[in-house]
């Protein structure tokens, strides 16, 4: 498979699409980034990887953070935290609040908004030092000591937390939410601002490629085969809010959106891909970056269906 003539004839392919869909403006430090911004870096199981673009280019990652939140907290929890979080897609928003009121505080699943709050009141229980300690395991899912918080944009959040306090304010009132309202936000938006590039987001997401096993020396960072599996199984039915349906149907791969305009994927067979382009459609997922995905699986015929 020559993915690398693959990756540059998606570049071309959908360098049309590079001033349709919008940036994210609602946190005003995402939306001093250049639109026109394009990567994608692809690893493969066989250690072998490809890329194009500014695939070297760091961006705030926002809710693919969301995956790496749960799979440290999975690996510390275990199962007792489906008690606090459910594992069905929400067919909403990834910050509505709606379902929360008539669902008594439990949010559908870790990856909207709701869920990954809790996610971030489990850690801060778990943890000793949560931001070092979290940071720490993205560096070592990645292999890359380099990764750091981007404090311009933790605290632009923190300035426009409306939403998202109206979401831990109401978990807290059903009692599942057991730290204070702001330093679950502080830590939450803490994780949303991590800078990193396709690269260094493509090598973090192998612990989800052949169950963990695929790299060894990542030792601190992997994950046991049924956690891997089950993080993918909710990367496809609730990784893109509501456009999971869609992103299943046309790219047919685990993956997860942010609303830097960064979508990371896993086949967990043959590789993982990260891709980035700011301009969002209407659901929050990046325009171009949903078209190169269809076009990688499209093209390569590799798909989970
Ligand atoms: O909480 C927020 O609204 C952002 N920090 C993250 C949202 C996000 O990335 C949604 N994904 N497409």
């Amino acid at each position: 498979m020559n993915y690398q003539i693959i990756l540059e004839e998606i570049a071309a392919e959908t360098s049309v699409l590079k001033n349709s869909g919008k940036v994210a403006t609602y946190i005003p430090e995402l939306g001093k980034v250049d639109p026109g911004k394009f990567g994608i870096y692809l690893q493969c199981t066989d250690g072998e990887s490809y890329a194009t673009g500014d695939s070297h280019e760091r961006f705030s990652i926002q809710s693919i953070s969301k995956v790496l939140s749960l799979a440290l907290t999975l690996k510390l929890k275990g199962n007792s935290i489906w008690q606090r979080i459910g594992v069905e897609p929400s067919g909403d928003p990834f910050n509505s609040l709606v379902q929360l009121e008539y669902e008594k505080g439990i949010p559908r699943n870790p990856f909207i908004n709701a869920g990954a709050l809790v996610v971030a009141d489990i850690l801060l229980t778990e943890l000793k030092n949560p931001k070092e300690d979290f940071l720490q395991f993205v560096r070592d899912a990645a292999g890359d000591q380099s990764i750091n918080y981007d404090e311009k944009v933790a605290a632009s959040e923190m300035e426009h937390k409306f939403r998202n306090a109206a979401l831990t304010h109401l978990m807290k009132d059903f009692g599942n939410i057991n730290h204070d309202v702001d330093t679950v936000l502080d830590f939450y938006f803490h994780q949303c601002s991590i800078a990193m590039s396709c690269k260094q987001l493509a090598k973090a997401f192998t612990i989800f490629l052949n169950y963990g096993k695929y790299d060894l020396s990542k030792e601190a960072a992997i994950l046991n085969p049924m956690l891997a599996k089950r993080i993918n199984a909710l990367m496809i039915t609730c990784g893109f809010y509501d456009e999971s349906g869609e992103f299943a149907f046309s790219i047919g791969l685990p993956g997860k959106s942010g609303v830097g305009g960064g979508i990371v994927a896993v086949h967990p067979r043959h590789y993982s891909v990260a891709v980035w382009s700011p301009p969002l459609n209407s659901k929050g997922n990046s325009e171009r970056g949903m078209k190169a995905l269809e076009l990688l699986t499209t093209k390569t015929e590799q798909s989970v269906f």
